[in-house]
């Protein structure tokens, strides 16, 4: 019996029990020493993730957030100054731009991969009188075209700044890590991220020593040296206790990577022998069910699963979750509204229509549980159930 099977989307208690006595023996080392803010953990955690992505300098922060804003900062944008990045991706990576004080410029996403498009980026780019930089977003864990989008910013001379939150350990198109080819990237240890911390946690990191330098500066009230204050900067440093953790748990990351891509290959075999075919195929052709597995860049690009994100028609994508939630299955909306037709940033002057693409998966795109530690019979629950749901319901809503 499948039915009683209940699937959260996400579930973080049976990861800490596999690794509970390494985490809470490192949270006492912490809590002896009563360092909690930056210090010796930090530093060693800032070290191994240089060494993890293969960059040269790694700057711990308070979240992808903050990281985002230091980012910008570093590469000393002014106020008024022009950012390209995608309407589709968490709020974050636009509400940074315009916390740093500058202006996003929304640009459209591929709708294969959902990320940022570089062909739609370089249109909207080169309408920009004050182009500062470009901010492509490794979406649910799976690289951007970074060889276009590095190409667009020599071309335009805007630096690069990678939105790696969702990505770390992903490999890009040509096999390399993301997070070394822009000026800066910015990542993120919210829980729910593959390596999640316990409570909020941020980095960046940059092949450049100068960067680096300034990222530190700035992230400690633009201070070098105590009380004496070169930059306005912010409190945005990482706590010792977040950074022992993360230490512990990057120690298992690719094992947890390798889970998720274990589950996300069963859901693609699972959909595909239901007659799904993935997201090349625009869900109104192709004769199959209306249902569309993520489109993974081929090896040696790496997906890294932090989101298992499908595509179904609009008039059934919201019953689907309806659906799944009767049958205990958690899912997410990543994410409903695009930025450029949010409340906040209306003085831009987004409209309907503008960004197809983003508007589309905005309405047509609902996450399912994809977490390392899914047992086989979870999964095999959600596949079912999400194929059962779709090939019942498809016809009415494929003519919406
Ligand atoms: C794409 C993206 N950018 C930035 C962030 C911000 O990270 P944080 O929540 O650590 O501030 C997130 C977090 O979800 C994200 O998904």
């Amino acid at each position: 019996m499948t039915t009683a099977i209940s699937v959260p989307l996400l579930d973080l208690k049976p990861q800490y029990q596999a690794i509970k006595a390494e985490i809470d023996e490192v949270i006492a080392r912490v809590v002896t020493s009563q360092v909690f803010v930056l210090g010796p953990e930090v530093e060693a955690f800032e070290q191994e993730i240089a060494t993890y992505c293969g960059v040269r300098h790694a700057v711990g922060c308070s979240n992808g957030s903050d990281a985002i804003v230091l980012a910008l900062q570093a590469i000393g944008a002014k106020p008024g100054e022009e950012v390209v990045c995608p309407s589709y991706t968490f709020f974050a990576t636009g509400g940074a731009v315009a916390r740093a004080g500058l202006k996003p410029v929304w640009a459209d996403i591929d709708p294969v991969t959902y990320n940022l498009s570089p062909r739609h980026a370089a249109e909207v780019a080169q309408q920009c009188r004050r182009l500062r930089a470009i901010i492509p977003v490794h979406l649910y864990g799976q690289s951007a075209d970074m060889e276009a989008i590095h190409a667009l910013g020599s071309r335009l001379g805007a630096a690069v700044i990678e939105d790696a939150a969702q990505a770390i350990g992903c490999k890009d198109a040509q096999g390399a890590m993301v997070g070394t080819r822009g000026a800066v990237a910015t990542w993120s240890f919210f829980p729910s991220k593959n390596l999640g911390g316990f409570g909020d946690g941020g980095m960046c990191t940059t092949n450049c020593p100068n960067l680096a330098d300034m990222l530190r500066m700035l992230r400690v009230h633009g201070s070098r040296v105590k009380y004496m204050h070169k930059h306005v900067g912010m409190n945005g440093r990482l706590d010792a206790l977040q950074a022992a953790v993360l230490r512990v748990k990057l120690r298992h990351l690719e094992t947890w990577h390798e889970g998720r891509r274990r589950n996300a290959a069963f859901y693609d075999k699972a959909f595909s022998a239901a007659g799904a075919a993935d997201s090349r195929t625009p869900l109104g052709q192709g004769s199959g069910l209306p249902l569309r597995s993520p489109f993974q860049l081929p090896a040696p690009a790496r997906h890294i699963f932090n989101q298992y994100v499908i595509r179904v028609p609009r008039g059934l994508r919201d019953d689907l979750r309806g659906h799944l939630s009767e049958q205990k299955i958690g899912t997410e909306i990543y994410y409903p509204v695009p930025l450029h037709l949010q409340e906040c940033f209306e003085h831009l002057g987004g409209r309907e229509g503008q960004l197809p693409h983003s508007e589309a998966a905005a309405v047509e795109t609902i996450a399912l549980p994809i977490f390392p530690e899914l047992t086989e019979a979870q999964r095999a629950h959600v596949a079912e159930q999400v194929v059962q749901f779709v090939r019942t319901h498809s016809k009415s809503a494929v003519a919406v």
